[in-house]
C-alpha cells in the first residue's frame, strides 16, 4: 500500500491543543476511541511490552470531580491569566484564552481520556516507561484528529495525581501521563503552527553546526555554515533586551570583537541603522566591519549584517523569547554569503575550506558562548553592569 504522504503530514502538522473548539453538544462514541486506541497501540514500547492502560472517563459525577481537581490545580491560575492578559497582545494571550476556557467547560466535554503505564518513574534511565507511552498518546491524539474530534494534551491535573488515582482506582505503581479532552471539533481546518526551521534546530553531525543548505560533500562557505548558543536568563526579557542591543556588550567578553560604535547620526538600535564593529584575530590581524540592522522587533529580536546588506559577510542574531519563568536566549550566526575573514584563508588553501569552516565556526562558538553566558550573569545580577565600549 503507498502512503498518502500530504494527508499524513497533514495530520501530523495541524493536531492543535483543541480547547475553545471543542464542540461540547455532540455525542462521541466510545467505539471511535477505541479505535484510536488501537491505533495508539501500535506505538513502540520499551522491551515490546505492552504497559499501557488507558481510562475513559464519561460519568458526569466523575467527570465534575475532575473538572475541580483541574480548576485547583490550573484552572485558576489560567484564567487569572486569561483576564490579566486579555488585549494586552502579550504571547501567551490567546494560550490563555483558550486554556481558561477548556478549564471552564472541562466537566461538560464528552469524554475524558487519561492514559497511565504499570510501572512508577524511577530515574533509572532504563526503557519502558516515558518512553513507551508517550508516543503511543501522541498518537492517539493523531488518529482522532484524521477522524474529526480533537484533543488537548494537559497535565495540570497531575499536581493533584494521588487525588486522581483515587478518583479513578488507579492502582498505586502506576503512572498517570496525561488528562485528554476529547470531542468532536467544530471545523475542521486547523493550521501549523509557527515553530523553529528545522534547520535553526537541527545539526549534521556536531551540535550546534548549521547550514542554511546542504551541506555539500565536501562542505564549503556556500553551504551557510553556522552556529547558534542559547541560555535560559532567570530575568525577565525586559532586563535582557537592554543587554541585547548594547552594541559593544560583547567586547568584554570575546576574544575576537573589541568593541562597536554607531555610526555618525545614529543614536541607537532600529530597524536600517548602522554600527561599525571592531575586531582583532591572530591569524587575520584588526578589522572593522560595517554592520547593518536587519532585523529588530522590540524585546523579541535584534540581528544585524555585516560588510554589505545585499552580500554579507555574515549574518548575527539576537532572539529572545519568555519562557516559564526566564528568559531564553539565543544568540546565532550565519558565515557568508560574501566575503568574510575566513574568504582568504580559503582562497589560499582551498582543499583545506571543510577544516577550516568547522575551525571558524568553533571559534565563533565559544566567543558566542562567553557573551551569553556574561549576559546571563549580568541579569541575573552576578555581574556588574559596566559601560560598554559602545
Ligand atoms: C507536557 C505538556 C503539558 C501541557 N499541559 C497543559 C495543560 O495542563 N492545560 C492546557 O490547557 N494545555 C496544556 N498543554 C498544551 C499546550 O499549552 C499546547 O500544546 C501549546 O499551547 C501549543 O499549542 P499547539 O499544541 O496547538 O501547538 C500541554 C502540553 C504539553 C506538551
Amino acid at each position: 500500500m503507498t502512503i498518502d504522504v500530504g494527508s499524513v503530514d497533514e495530520a501530523l502538522t495541524t493536531t492543535r491543543a483543541v480547547r475553545l473548539r471543542l464542540d461540547l453538544e455532540r455525542p462521541v462514541d466510545n467505539d471511535v476511541i477505541f479505535d484510536c486506541i488501537d491505533i495508539a497501540e501500535q506505538a513502540p514500547s520499551g522491551g515490546n511490552q505492552g504497559s499501557r492502560r488507558w481510562i475513559i472517563v464519561r460519568d458526569p459525577v466523575i467527570k465534575a470531580r475532575i473538572a475541580e481537581l483541574y480548576m485547583a490545580t490550573g484552572g485558576e491560575f489560567m484564567i487569572g491569566a486569561r483576564d490579566r492578559l486579555a488585549g494586552t497582545g502579550h504571547p501567551q494571550e490567546q494560550v490563555m484564552k483558550s486554556a481558561a476556557h477548556l478549564a471552564e467547560h472541562l466537566a461538560d466535554v464528552p469524554a475524558i481520556v487519561i492514559p497511565t503505564i504499570i510501572g512508577m518513574h524511577d530515574a533509572s534511565g532504563r526503557p519502558g516507561l516515558f518512553d513507551s507511552v508517550i508516543q503511543s498518546v501522541w498518537s492517539f491524539c493523531v488518529a482522532l484528529r484524521a477522524r474529526g474530534l480533537g484533543s488537548s494534551w494537559t497535565t495540570a491535573i497531575l499536581g493533584k495525581g494521588d487525588e486522581l488515582a483515587e478518583l479513578l482506582g488507579v492502582p498505586a505503581g502506576n503512572t498517570q501521563i496525561a488528562m485528554i479532552p476529547v470531542a468532536w471539533t467544530k471545523g475542521t481546518e486547523f493550521k501549523r503552527a509557527p515553530r523553529f526551521p528545522a534547520r535553526e534546530i537541527a545539526f549534521i553531525d556536531r551540535y550546534a553546526h548549521t547550514w542554511v543548505s546542504g551541506p555539500s560533500d565536501p562542505p564549503c562557505l556556500a553551504d551557510g555554515p553556522g552556529t547558534v548558543v542559547e541560555v535560559d536568563i532567570q530575568a525577565p526579557v525586559d532586563a535582557v533586551w537592554p543587554l541585547v542591543t548594547d552594541i559593544g556588550f560583547g567586547a568584554r567578553f570575546s576574544e575576537e570583537f573589541r568593541g562597536a560604535r554607531w555610526a555618525d547620526g545614529v543614536d541607537g538600535p532600529s530597524l536600517g541603522a548602522q554600527f561599525i564593529g571592531s575586531n582583532v584575530h591572530p591569524a587575520i590581524g584588526e578589522w572593522d566591519v560595517p554592520c547593518f540592522v536587519h532585523r529588530y522587533a522590540e524585546r523579541s529580536e535584534f540581528g544585524w549584517v555585516t560588510s554589505d546588506p545585499d552580500n554579507p559577510g555574515a549574518q548575527w542574531r539576537f532572539e529572545l523569547a519568555q519562557i516559564a519563568g526566564a528568559t531564553r536566549l539565543r544568540y546565532s550566526l550565519v558565515i557568508g554569503p560574501g566575503p568574510s575573514g575566513i574568504s582568504a584563508a580559503i582562497s589560499a588553501m582551498p582543499d583545506k575550506e571543510p577544516r577550516i569552516l568547522h575551525r571558524r565556526i568553533e571559534e565563533h562558538r565559544s566567543n558566542m558562548q562567553r557573551v551569553v553566558e556574561a549576559m546571563k550573569a549580568t541579569a541575573e545580577g552576578d555581574l556588574p553592569s559596566t559601560e560598554s565600549n559602545a
